[in-house]
């Protein structure tokens, strides 16, 4: 299957989750056979020669994708959680969200210094979100060599806020 194909597996939901934003809906894609495989797929294929030690799946969808890209290269996957989520001991940063703060989390013993890590979400929009997952890896002296998302919102501009890392998505809207 190729992008156009799967972009037009993606749904598109007005007013959601508040009114004026249309919500790009990724379940209609995960639950074509032929869609879901592509993807995965593509999303491999991008972060091969990136040749990741570990890919780094970020809460909720981001694990969707990450694992199954994991599984077909060969490499670990590291989740990155929202707050209180992890039973050992985190590294934790702070967010802004559109209104108010969150936190991401990330096992401390998760990366060893220098490994080399890809993160992998469903979609970029401020790219807030992949920062926060930059700067936990950061604290754990990974090596980010890339960001791989399946959507990215061009519009917000989300690429300024990860100025150093290569970043690649499959669909742009
Ligand atoms: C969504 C999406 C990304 C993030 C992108 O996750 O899956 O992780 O927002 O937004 P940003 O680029 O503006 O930071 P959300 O926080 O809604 O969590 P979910 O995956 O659990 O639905
Ligand atoms: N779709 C899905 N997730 C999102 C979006 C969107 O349009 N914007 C921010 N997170």
């Amino acid at each position: 299957m190729d992008i156009q194909e799967i972009k037009s597996l993606i749904r598109d939901i007005p007013d959601f989750p508040k009114p004026g934003i249309l919500f790009r809906d990724i379940t209609t894609l995960l639950c074509d056979p032929q869609g879901l495989r592509s993807t995965i797929d593509l999303l491999a294929g991008t972060c091969a020669p990136l040749n990741p030690d570990y890919i780094v799946g970020i809460e909720s969808r981001g694990f969707i994708f990450g694992t199954p890209v994991a599984h077909q290269l060969g490499c670990g996957f590291v989740p990155v959680r929202k707050p209180k989520k992890l039973p050992a001991p985190v590294h934790r940063v702070s967010y802004d969200l559109e209104y108010g703060q969150d936190q991401l989390e990330i096992h401390q013993d998760a990366i060893s210094s220098g490994d080399r890590i890809v993160i992998v979400d469903d979609l970029m929009a401020t790219g807030g979100t992949a920062k926060a997952a930059a700067e936990l890896i950061e604290k754990a002296e990974g090596q980010l060599v890339g960001c791989v998302f399946v959507i990215e919102l061009e519009a917000l501009g989300g690429r300024q806020n990860l100025p150093e890392v290569p970043i690649a998505s499959l669909i742009q809207y």
